[in-house]
């Protein structure tokens, strides 16, 4: 029975909240549905409301509070944050391990390994259980005080687990982005004319820097920990035990944790991990290897720089070295100039690279980036491509730095940098080179996917000046004789465009929204908005709220949007779109009335790589079929279809009892949802969308 007397009632729902959220972040075993844990959420948002005296700052509502800061308050740390001593082959553990045997003469040890997480170094003090400060690395000795933005971190505890608690507890670990939200974080900046991040770990960095704790609310974090540092009223005798006992207070600990006697199984551990490194959901930059009995750290002690009872073994990311031969310009559809390298190409951890971004021209001119340099390349976070650093030794004595923009290199026009802004722009709105980015991204494939219309062929239409926005690609069959006399298009190719232009005009709702290039909008989001909207007016007239309960979107997404219906120029191409017979709602046979009851309505993730087709396709063919496609796995996750290798992914789908299928099973599905489909067309007319399937 719920207490009627609201103390109790508050006290009952907050620690009902906070149980719910560590089976939900910290072990993935929710056992209560969305809905419940909101309704739970709500009525303590509701009675914190009525009785503001009964307000806890644990309070589970109480994440993301505060306005943002000035600044950062720097304080000392009370146990200095030393960092480990590195090494990069097994002849080096070797050494260690003799270098640790000498120092301990006849002293019985053993080891742990456990996975070295590439992420942003992070302390944090509890006081009686309570999280009272969560403090950056800085320079070792005092940190920033960043505790609003890391409250925002769902799977940390606000307030420690268990009956018995410590005076102080002092734990430290590592916070970091997942790649999957890395990737997603930048689409939405690039689309926002912001600058990337080169890596997941400098993303991480960025996000906990804002000032603004909705704002890092917003960014995909977790943290894992592994350490500690100051500790009053409790002890471990082992690093197993720390673990263990860090577990039960609610942290999330590292995964994959070896215990080892001898050092063959330290070579072993490091070697098994190395293999499993790519099914981590976040970057793993190597393992640590750690004496597991903590009262030999005093006698094996420190140097000035790192503890002597653990050591760093890392994984090197694959680095090449390349000749850089200019650097050309882009200039994306929001008019953002984008210097990139163009280099000789060489091979990067398994792909031919011959173009690689410089970011901005800060960043260009921090590693004094000239044409003709022999420069270091590598795939950062192992996505991007990137310029780490020119060997100077060898730059030709004429090399000279590409010097700031001050016109747009394409149309002539000034350029302008907004304040907060690293980037240049195009201030022409009617910049060719931004018309054909606007009008390439809206064609492409993951977009309205016009078939016939790819770079070349909107260069020559732009060019030619036939289209200036995409909703002249509607108007383009009025110049059909102009264009099947532009050079070397034939008859038989503009009929391809044409129809593949007729074909966009219907065409799934995602793709239209991800078409019109909203910033802060990518791929996901745009599913997640179709989704919930299922039509552009729904959407353009969503208010904030009904914006900001949807996943993934938050409230700066949510201004975007809103900002972007707002617009001249998107009203005027919602117009011409409409007029020109654009469906901007779902179409009929979209998600819930398809046969295929194995797939529609259900959100599914794809992991693991397939044989028969690749990840987008198959995903592509999914979502036609009424799937909503996510790529993490939670307790909100109907269904994971796994390929080869897949790792983590499945793993969470098996502990949280999600139905997990094999590639030929859904190939099976999707044959005969072809019949079906097949079937169904010889009765009705084919539908724009089921052409696009197969
Ligand atoms: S133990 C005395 N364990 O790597 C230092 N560090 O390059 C205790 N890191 O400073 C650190 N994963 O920021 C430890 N499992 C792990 C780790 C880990 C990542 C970071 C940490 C450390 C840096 C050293």
């Amino acid at each position: 029975m719920p207490s009627s007397d609201p103390t109790s009632r508050v006290h009952e729902l907050s620690e009902l909240l906070r149980e719910h959220n560590y089976r939900y972040y910290v072990l993935a075993q929710p056992s209560i549905s969305d809905r419940e844990y909101d309704t739970l959420l709500e009525e303590l948002t509701g009675l914190e409301a009525e009785h503001p005296e009964l307000l806890d700052t644990d309070s589970p509502t109480q994440r993301v509070g505060g306005a943002p800061i000035e600044g950062f308050e720097t304080v000392p740390h009370r146990v200095p944050m030393i960092s480990l001593a590195n090494s990069y082959n097994l002849e080096d553990v070797q050494a260690y391990d003799q270098r640790t045997r000498k120092l301990l003469g006849n002293e019985p040890f053993t080891y742990v390994v456990e996975p070295k997480v590439d992420g942003v170094a992070l302390s944090l003090r509890y006081e009686e259980g309570h999280l009272i400060q969560a403090l950056s690395r800085g320079d070792g000795r005092s940190g920033d005080v960043i505790t609003s933005n890391i409250r925002t971190i769902a799977s940390i505890p606000l307030r420690l687990r268990g009956d018995s608690v410590p005076a102080v507890l002092e734990v430290r670990g590592e916070v970091y982005m997942t790649r999957t939200g890395f990737v997603a974080l930048n689409e939405k900046r690039q689309l926002a004319g912001k600058d990337a991040f080169a890596n997941p770990r400098n993303a991480a960095a960025g996000s906990l820097k804002l000032l603004d704790p909705r704002e890092v609310a917003e960014r995909p974090l977790d943290a894992v920990f592994y350490a500690t540092g100051d500790l009053q009223g409790l002890e471990f005798d082992t690093h197993l035990a720390l673990l263990g006992c860090l577990a039960e207070f609610g942290f999330v600990t590292p995964k994959d944790i070896a215990p080892c006697t001898r050092i063959e199984e330290v070579t072993e551990a490091l070697e098994a991990l190395l293999e499993k490194k790519d099914a981590y959901a976040f970057e793993i930059d190597g393992a640590v290897i750690k004496v597991n009995q903590r009262d030999l750290y005093d006698t094996l002690g420190s140097t000035a720089k790192s503890p002597r009872w653990a050591m760093a073994y890392k994984y090197e990311p694959e680095q090449v070295e390349t000749q850089l031969r200019a650097i050309t310009i882009q200039v994306g559809r929001t008019g953002v100039l984008t210097p990139v390298a163009e280099l000789v190409p060489c091979q990067v951890s398994g792909t031919t690279v011959s173009r690689a971004t410089l970011h901005n021209w800060e960043e260009m001119e921090r590693k004094d980036v000239r044409v003709g340099d022999a420069v270091i390349i590598e795939k950062a976070g192992e996505i991007i491509p990137a310029v780490v650093r020119v060997v100077m030794e060898k730059r030709p004595s004429d090399a000279q730095p590409l010097p700031r923009p001050t016109e747009c290199p394409v149309c002539g026009a000034s350029v302008h940098r907004k304040d907060e802004e690293v980037a240049y722009r195009c201030t022409n709105p009617t910049c060719p080179a931004q018309a054909k980015s606007w009008i390439r991204h809206f064609a492409s494939r993951r977009a309205l996917d016009i078939e016939g219309l790819g770079d070349v062929m909107v260069e020559t239409l732009v060019d030619q000046g036939l289209l200036e926005t995409p909703a002249d690609l509607y108007t383009l069959e009025a110049h059909y004789d102009t264009l099947i006399h532009l050079e070397r298009q034939g008859e038989k190719s503009i009929d391809n465009l044409l129809a593949g232009i007729e074909k966009s005009k219907s065409t799934e709702l995602w793709r239209l929204i991800h078409a019109l290039g909203i910033p802060q909008v990518g791929e996901r989001s745009a599913q997640t908005l179709a989704s919930a909207f299922h039509s552009i007016d729904a959407l353009r007239s969503a208010g904030e709220d009904e914006l900001i309960a949807l996943d993934d979107v938050g409230p700066i997404v949510a201004a975007s949007i809103q900002d972007y219906f707002k617009r001249e120029r998107s009203i005027l191409l919602l117009d011409q779109l409409a007029a020109a017979g654009v469906q901007l709602e779902e179409a009929a046979s979209d998600a819930t009335d398809a046969p295929h009851t194995s797939f529609a309505g259900k959100t599914i993730v794809l992991t693991g790589s397939l044989s028969s087709m690749s990840r987008n396709e198959a995903a592509d063919r999914l979502r036609a079929l009424g799937a909503n496609m996510t790529s993490s796995v939670s307790k909100k996750t109907d269904m994971v279809i796994a390929g080869e290798k897949a790792g983590s992914k499945r793993a969470k789908a098996e502990a949280l009892g999600v139905e997990v299928r094999d590639e030929a099973w859904m190939i099976e599905q999707l044959e005969g949802g072809r019949q079906d489909e097949s079937k169904a067309a010889d009765v009705e007319p084919p539908l724009g969308q089921s052409e696009l399937l197969f």
